[in-house]
Formats: C-alpha cells, structure tokens, sequence
C-alpha cells in the first residue's frame, strides 16, 4: 500500500509548486550553479554504470529540467521529458544533444518497455503522484533495465511533520516540494513499484549534524525479467 504521506495531492498543489518552479528557473544565472550541482552529484554514478555495461542504447531522464545530467553518456538515444520542457528549450538547450518531450512523468507518451535505463534526480518530490510517476517509469522500461531515482531524503519524522503542515497549513508550505521522503519512504516506493532494489548511495550529505539536513540519496533499481504491467496505484492511493 502506498503511505499516506505519498498520496497524490491535488493539481491546485501541483502548480502551486509548479509555478515556484518555473521563477527559479528564470532566475539571471540560475542554471550555471544547478549544472554543477548535477555533474557533482550525479555524473559519477551514471558514468560508472555506463562502463558497466548497465545503461543501454535508449535512455530516457523524466523532469530533466534544464540541466539534463544523462546528456553526458555517449551517443545513444536520448529522450528528456520534463512538464515545464518549453521554458527550459528556451533557456538552454541547443547546446543538449536528444529529444525533447513537454510531459508529466504520471502519464508517458511512450510504448511499454521502449528504453533501456530511465533516469530522474530531485523530481519525485515535486510531481503530483509518486506512485504513478514511479510506475510509469517502470512500464516504459525494459525488462532487466534499470530505473535510477534520486531524491533529497530526510528523517522519518522530519519528513512525515513536514508533510503533514503541507497538507493542513498552506501558509507553512515548502512551495516547490508537495512530498517530503525519506530514504525509507524512498525505497518502500520502489519496492511498492515492483523494483528490485539494487543500491542506494548518498550523493550528498552536509557535513554539520547531518541527521537535521536532508541528503541526497540516489536509488539504483531493477524492473525484473517476469514483471507483468500491472498498476501498482489502488484507486484510493490516487
Ligand atoms: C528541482 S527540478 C530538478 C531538475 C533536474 N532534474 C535537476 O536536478 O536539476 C524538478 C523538476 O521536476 C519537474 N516535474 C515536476 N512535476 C513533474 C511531473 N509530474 N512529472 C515530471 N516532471 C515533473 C519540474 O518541472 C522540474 O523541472
């Protein structure tokens, strides 16, 4: 069963944080220090997996934002799809090399197992349901191939407080992030999702009482060879 904490809130929340979004986006010289923050805590992983043989021809990164991190594997199809995908081509993206896609990661516009690996870093806490994000992520995945998720974590009860002053105080709000995870909650999803979880590396972690701070935790996970589509989402989960 999903957690209550990670039902889907309403689309008026969504674009609420949709719309913070977007202002911090357009910010003078917002992109350049985000781009680092990516390559820093990202690149490393993508790029071992990819010696590895893990990665694939056809990868796909959902809420890739602007700063796109999986563009840095080598020539293979690349798909990047991200709801606010217009304003981010308007910002950046020439110099990115793949396709385009303006979608939310609930509902992709793509066959059943159409690519090899999918990516998404620091998203699954600003879509409207992590539930159907992630289990859409597994549909249009191969089977064997991996999903690699990372999000910023926080502890248990941190996470559930914040959480539940998002839903009962709107003035308390954390605009951007609708959903509050932590790695426990992160890892319950992908297993909810019918992941095999292969790894979970903290990507980064500030050094002063680290258990007060959100870390960023990267799931690394496997859609298994005989796993039939199935909605893992029950109807009261939605
Ligand atoms: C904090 S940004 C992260 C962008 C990029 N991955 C990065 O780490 O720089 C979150 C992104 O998630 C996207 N997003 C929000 N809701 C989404 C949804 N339902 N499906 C897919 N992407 C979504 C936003 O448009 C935004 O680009």
């Amino acid at each position: 069963m999903v957690p209550w904490s990670l039902r889907q809130v309403s689309s008026r929340r969504w674009r609420q944080a949709q719309e913070h979004e977007a202002h911090f986006w357009i910010q003078p010289n917002a992109l350049p220090p985000q781009q680092d923050r990516v390559a820093q805590r990202y690149a490393g992983l993508l790029e071992e997996l990819d010696r590895q043989g893990q990665v694939g021809g056809r990868i796909l990164e959902v809420g890739s934002g602007p700063t796109c991190v999986s563009a840095r594997l080598g020539n293979r199809l690349r798909v990047f799809a991200d709801p606010l995908m217009a304003l981010y081509r308007s910002l950046c993206a020439d110099a990115v090399p793949g396709h385009f896609v303006a979608t939310v990661g609930e509902q992709l516009p793509f066959a059943d197992a159409s690519f090899d690996a999918v990516f998404s870093f620091n998203v699954i806490d600003h879509v409207f349901s992590p539930a159907r994000f992630v289990s859409e992520l597994v549909r249009v995945l191969r089977p064997s191939g991996l999903v690699i998720i990372g999000v910023y974590t926080h502890p248990r009860l941190f996470a559930a407080v914040r959480t539940l002053l998002d839903r009962a105080l709107p003035w308390a709000r954390e605009l951007p992030h609708p959903f509050f995870f932590s790695r426990h909650s992160l890892l319950h999803l992908l297993r909810h999702c019918g992941l095999q979880v292969e790894r979970v590396v903290c990507v980064h972690a500030p050094n002063h009482i680290p258990a007060l701070h959100r870390q960023d935790w990267v799931g690394v996970a496997r859609k298994p060879a005989g796993l039939a589509f199935r909605s893992p989402v029950s109807a009261s989960a939605r």
